[in-house]
């Protein structure tokens, strides 16, 4: 029995149900329940009502998500050291310091946030769903956080006045990605499309045809008529790209873009996690209650439109 075969065994045990986010290593993807990014991730934990674990393969701040948003079920990350570190950049001191300097303008956080920052925001965001959240809120100027990319993306789309808190958090991943590097694909590929995540820097994002989240991008990919396609965004989404999309090519705008974090999930670990019932994410109700609020509201603003 290979240890693919163990895992599903166990989860049917265990009445488990296994989500991986679309950066999560190709056996990992392969096995999962489903797949998806941050937004489809929690939607499908929130929904989640037959199995008893939810085993996320992913980061910290979705598994917290998980919890949060259904916490009838126990939530298992299987590496406790998979932490995202943008959503470590973002603290509850710095968002209570943007308060004192901004009272009158909403607070929102994107989900690459830890449940305790959460708490203490108006709305949270994903990279699906950021423009259309901001717009929704009846403000010029808003407060976003952790991601500095992503805020100057919200600002230009919207036309608000986006601040960023921290004045620089980032993804050390896809700050990788180098405006020079696709220009140079660009011009061995001169019908390629280019998807970029919004997490890119703004030099980056300037030559997309195309930026949003990663299943953002699955979709666009299968649409789009062209036949290659740049891409800047983590490594582990090439796998879900080609598996949909046999008939295309895709190239990675910087080969080393990997995550370490998300990478730290193997099949060892996802068997151990449901063999020992290991990590169980927890967030303590003082917590989770604002949270939730916080993420109910993104749900709200975003349920009218299934591709956000
Ligand atoms: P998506 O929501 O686009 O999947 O992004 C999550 C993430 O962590 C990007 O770095
Ligand atoms: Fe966090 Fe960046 Fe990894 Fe996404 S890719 S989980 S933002 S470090």
């Amino acid at each position: 029995m290979t240890l693919a075969d163990k895992i599903l065994k166990l989860k049917k045990q265990k009445k488990a149900v296994i989500l991986a986010h679309n950066y999560q290593r190709k056996e990992i993807q392969d096995l999962a329940d489903y797949i998806g990014d941050s937004i489809e991730l929690s939607r499908k934990a929130m929904q989640e009502d037959k199995a008893r674990i939810i085993l996320f393969s992913a980061v910290d701040f979705m598994a917290e998500s998980a919890a949060i948003l259904n916490p009838t079920k126990k939530v298992l990350l299987p590496t406790p050291g998979a932490r995202c570190p943008m959503a470590q950049m973002l603290t509850v001191d710095e968002i209570n310091r943007a308060r004192v300097h901004h009272p009158l303008d909403p607070i929102v956080l994107y989900v690459n946030s830890l449940a305790n920052a959460k708490a203490y925001c108006d709305v949270c965001c994903t990279s699906a769903n950021a423009v259309q959240v901001v717009e929704s809120l009846d403000a010029d100027t808003v407060l976003l956080g952790p991601d500095r990319n992503l805020a100057e993306y919200v600002q230009r789309q919207t036309g608000k006045t986006v601040i960023p808190i921290p004045e620089c958090g980032f993804c050390p991943t896809h700050i990788l990605f180098q405006a020079e590097d696709v220009e140079m694909l660009k011009a061995q590929n001169p019908r390629a499309m280019v998807m970029v995540h919004p997490e890119c820097t703004f030099e980056v994002q300037r030559h997309a045809d195309f930026v949003g989240s990663t299943s953002q991008m699955c979709r666009y990919a299968k649409e789009c008529s062209a036949k290659t396609f740049i891409v800047a965004t983590e490594e582990g989404i090439l796998h879900r790209l080609k598996s949909d999309n046999p008939d295309k090519r895709f190239i990675l705008a910087y080969e080393d873009a990997v995550c370490p974090t998300m990478k730290v999930n193997t099949l060892d670990r996802l068997y151990m996690a449901l063999k020992e019932e290991k990590y169980v994410v927890t967030v303590p109700d003082a917590v989770a209650v604002p949270a939730r609020k916080a993420l109910e509201r993104m749900f709200e603003v975003t349920s009218n439109n299934c591709k956000a």
